[in-house]
């Protein structure tokens, strides 16, 4: 799907779309088609209940006097409360509405209105984001599919009269959207494609960026001390590994941001395994390696000025004859010793080791990790909210003000010393499940014990990595959530 940029002139082909306030009726270029359409436009509103509201719309086929073939009204609501985000949902949505349609390209008039806190190119560049993520698609294992099954849809153009501005905008915005389609990719790909060493490669292609790329294998890791790690993954025929990607966009020598994320790339439950009914989903339980990946794609791609660290523990976790046992203890890289009374508690301990490698490799001004990582956070706050975990308050505050600015909420949860007595073991430092209640807490003050006090935030993404709907920016499938917040966290704060 191609975004357009182009001056404001009345489109001879196509879809033309444009915005409307609350109760403001047509004013603008879509008054001056309205005249050209004798009137035809404001009779068509009157007629129906139209009325301008937040992502209304109202669409007319082939109105005599415009050249355009089809006229979308689209609701923008009260004019002070449009944000960069509405302005995206609403480029989303319309992608969505014509994608199938049998147009080929939709125009978009951006102009400015009155009231607004965003100006047209801002807006123009934001639109294009939204209807360029939007259109996003995983059909490579799809042989059948005929032209009628794709969108007709090739093209957004957005109308402005800052032609410059927006491209200039849009830059950035497109380096993000290359982060969120790859993250996308890997996550949606199935788990005999996407596993540790192919996920290893896939990072490699970064270096194309000026991502530097390490790969520790089981020998390294098994050096390294990684116990925890190499348990997990002990069951598997496919290799474990860390891949670490650095982008040194900042001075050279100032400390970096990390980021970690959990690779899991199939999650069987291992010894403790899980019921057969929906355990195909657990092959996106690499997500939040899926995230970093993203994110280090689009801090790269957009030249941050920044040093940022993305580390990613992948493993595959299987039962078989060399399976890690429920009641084994291994010995963490940190020193600390676990007890396992369940090996389908492991994504922490993938995280365990990486969290302290980086912490200690690094000394990161603040760490933060993704993972799918329990069930139990679903229940507390199901797909909408991503449980946030940390220790350092404005670092959470920078996250979720982030994550508002992109879409993507997180809801802050505690860290609770009381927990921690849930994990304590009789024969280890720490058991690595504290049974059902406040299970998602229990895993986040299990994470702490590896974060040797660096500012450290954990988000559990076990909601959110997937989605059975389509939502105004995401097709259905792989989110690629906080890509995005994660970025903006970055330039918000780490940026110079
Ligand atoms: N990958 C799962 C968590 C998960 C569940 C993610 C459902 C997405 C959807 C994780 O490894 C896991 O199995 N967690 C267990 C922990 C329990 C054994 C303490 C869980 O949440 O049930
Ligand atoms: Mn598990
Ligand atoms: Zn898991």
């Amino acid at each position: 799907m191609k975004i357009n940029f182009a001056a404001q002139s009345m489109p001879t082909t196509g879809a033309l779309v444009f915005g409307v306030a609350q109760d403001a009726g047509l004013t603008g270029a879509a008054a001056d088609a309205d005249k050209a359409a004798g009137g035809a436009i404001a009779k068509a509103l009157s007629a129906s209940r139209f009325t301008g509201k937040a992502h209304q719309t109202l669409t007319l086929l082939a109105p005599a006097g415009v050249e355009a073939s089809r006229i979308m009204l689209y609701g923008l609501g009260k004019p002070d409360e449009i944000s960069p985000r509405f302005i995206e949902e609403a480029g989303g949505k319309i992608y969505a509405a014509l994608a199938q349609s049998g147009e080929t390209d939709v125009a978009v008039w951006m102009d400015k209105t009155e009231g607004s806190p965003v100006d047209p190119a801002t807006g123009a560049a934001h639109l294009g984001l939204g209807a360029l993520l939007r259109g996003y698609r995983f059909d490579k294992y799809k042989t059948t599919l005929t032209d009628d099954d794709k969108p007709s849809l090739g093209s957004v153009t957005l109308l402005v009269e800052d032609v410059d501005g927006a491209e200039q905008a849009f830059e950035p915005l497109n380096a993000i959207a290359g982060g969120v389609f790859l993250s996308r990719d890997v996550v949606s790909e199935p788990p005999n494609v996407l596993y540790p060493a192919s996920m290893a490669e896939r990072a490699q292609s970064l270096t194309a960026l000026g991502v530097e790329v390490e790969v520790l294998g089981e020998k390294e890791m098994e050096e390294l001390g990684f116990g925890a790690l190499l348990g997990v993954g002990q069951g598997s025929r496919r290799e474990s590994k860390t891949i670490v990607m650095r982008w040194n966009g900042g001075n050279t020598g100032d400390a970096p941001i990390c980021f970690v994320g959990k690779g899991v790339t199939f999650d069987t439950g291992g010894i403790s395994i899980k019921p057969a009914a929906g355990m195909e989903d657990m092959k996106w339980d690499m997500g939040g390696s899926g995230t970093v990946l993203g994110l280090m794609h689009a801090v790269a791609a957009r030249k941050a000025k920044a040093n940022v660290v993305g580390l990613i523990g992948m493993a595959e976790n299987m039962p078989d004859g060399n399976a890690q046992r429920p009641g084994d203890v291994v010995t963490s890289y940190s020193g600390q010793t676990i007890e396992i009374i369940n090996t389908d508690a492991e994504g922490r301990l993938v995280l365990a080791d990486v969290l302290w490698y980086a912490q200690e490799k690094y000394k990161p001004k603040a760490m933060i990790d993704l993972a799918t990582l329990t069930g139990a956070i679903i229940i507390g706050l199901g797909h909408e909210y991503a449980g946030l975990y940390g220790t350092d308050d404005d670092l959470v505050a920078n996250i979720i003000s982030a994550g508002e600015e992109t879409g993507e909420k997180m809801w802050r949860m505690p860290l609770d010393k009381g927990y921690d007595k849930q994990i304590d073991s009789d024969i280890a430092d720490v058991k690595n499940t504290g049974g059902r209640p406040g299970g998602s807490i229990t895993a986040a003050m299990f994470l702490k014990r590896f974060t040797n006090d660096t500012p450290w935030a954990h988000i559990d993404i076990a909601g959110m990595a997937w989605s059975t709907k389509d939502q105004a920016t995401t097709p259905k499938g792989a989110t690629a959530f906080a890509v995005r917040a994660l970025d903006r966290l970055v330039a918000n704060h780490y940026e110079d």
